[in-house]
């Protein structure tokens, strides 16, 4: 059938509607006039693939990849700039119209291709050969990447070794690979135990393969490091960190750094910060860098253990709690004048409760979800913050996941 597709969707689909209701469509843009085929059924709708495009949208430009259209890693590849900055700004405009949160959204800061530094793949053996890569969208079938734009050179360089290594090993798992400041950091996520014949290849594999920690996990316990050649460091601004295993990580490098650029000026006229959710201390450890006094609280005990090495010299605190069911109460958070919190994509409910209750001065949320962000800034808007513009970072370059950050200040009365 001949559709027009009237609008975007929030996963980058072009949204028609057609007298049989609405109708999803991939690689579609708003505008364009495409014969398509229907598929499965989705929700309140149908899914449809794209056969021709009709009539193209001027907006429409050539992917950046071979694989764009059949790979599950991006949605977006078929917007021009435009198109595709505004439709991540509507993503944040639109949950936050949907929390009732007034607020000016800024135009969305993108990183460039080729900045992923951490991707998580599957692989399996097929006959003589591995293939490695994401999934197609919705389907567990593997794309053997031969080409990512996304990916850093070095992350997608690895990948030719991978596909020689693993098979002597293993035939199907996962592969979480993490570029560091001073290698890659690999973990393989497959059923079995790691050999004696895989311990004694691992060296040469390694050196060759530019890999400073191989790991290994059966999917049910913590990685067990197989060979580490050198600790996997990251530098937070100027602060060196040695990365626990499994630990999190911000997506590309120029990402954390505008998220790291715009915490340390929000925070430019407080004294005592507390970083909530503070990770390997991609935050607090340049805030104290930069001279606050920095108490850091996050769930993970390795984490904890990573930030209290690196930020000893500036005196950072550290606290390892789980702030869903222990967030800081108010008689806490008093003795904080700002509050730094990037919590995972739930969000930070109750804490956010908590800091309603305790009017800390200055709140700098950063988030990667912006249904739960929009949520959580009601509660804040609802106890008297105001909140100011909501800057969105676009880290995972030509997808439909949008971080962003914003500063909530307590109104005088
Ligand atoms: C989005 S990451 C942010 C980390 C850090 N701010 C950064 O930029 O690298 C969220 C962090 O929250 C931690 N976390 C998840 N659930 C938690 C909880 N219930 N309590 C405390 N920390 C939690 C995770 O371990 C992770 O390190």
């Amino acid at each position: 059938m001949e559709i027009r597709i009237n609008s975007l969707g929030a996963r980058g689909d072009g949204i028609a509607e057609s007298g049989e209701g609405t109708v999803y469509v991939p690689d579609a843009l708003p505008g364009e006039l495409v014969r398509v085929v229907k598929t499965l059924r989705r929700g309140d709708g149908q899914r449809a693939v794209v056969r021709d495009v009709v009539e193209a949208s001027s907006e429409r430009i050539s992917p950046a990849c071979g694989h764009f259209g059949t790979c599950g890693g991006c949605a977006a590849q078929h917007m021009g700039a435009g198109l595709y900055a505004a439709w991540k700004r509507d993503l944040v405009r639109n949950s936050l119209a949907r929390a009732g949160v007034d607020a000016e959204v800024l135009t969305t800061v993108s990183v460039l291709p080729s900045t992923r530094r951490r991707v998580r793949l599957g692989f399996r053996q097929i006959r003589d050969s591995v293939i490695v890569g994401f999934r197609e969208a919705g389907s567990d079938r593997i794309v053997d990447l031969a080409e990512c734009p996304v990916a850093t050179p070095r992350v997608v360089g690895v990948l030719s070794a991978l596909r020689r290594f693993l098979p002597r090993f293993t035939n199907h798992g996962e592969v979480a690979v993490t570029e560091t400041d001073n290698g890659l950091d690999v973990v393989v996520f497959a059923k079995g135990e790691p050999d004696l014949d895989l311990r004694m290849d691992a060296p040469a594999f390694c050196d060759e393969a530019g890999i400073c920690r191989l790991s290994w996990s059966d999917g049910d316990s913590l990685p067990e490091p197989i060979l580490v050649a050198g600790e996997p460091v990251v530098r937070f601004g100027d602060v060196a960190v040695s990365m626990p295993l499994d630990s999190f990580l911000q997506p590309t490098a120029p990402g954390e750094a505008a998220l790291r650029d715009f915490v340390i000026d929000a925070v430019a006229e407080s004294t005592a910060v507390a970083d909530l959710y503070a990770g390997c201390g991609a935050f607090s450890l340049p805030v104290a860098a930069a001279g606050k006094t920095v108490h850091a609280v996050e769930a993970v005990a390795a984490q904890c253990a990573a930030v209290q090495a690196a930020g000893d010299h500036w005196g950072v605190t550290v606290e390892t709690r789980d702030l869903v069911r222990q967030p800081l109460r108010p008689s806490e958070l008093i003795r904080f004048d700002a509050i730094v919190l990037d919590p995972p994509r739930a969000g930070a409910g109750p804490q956010v409760e908590q800091l309603a209750a305790a009017g800390v001065p200055l709140v700098v949320y950063v988030s990667c979800n912006p249904a739960t962000f929009a949520r959580d800034a009601r509660v804040l808007a609802d106890a008297e913050y105001a909140i100011g513009p909501v800057q969105p970072f676009d880290q995972f370059l030509w997808s439909h996941h949008i971080e962003l950050a914003a500063v909530f200040r307590v109104r005088q009365s």
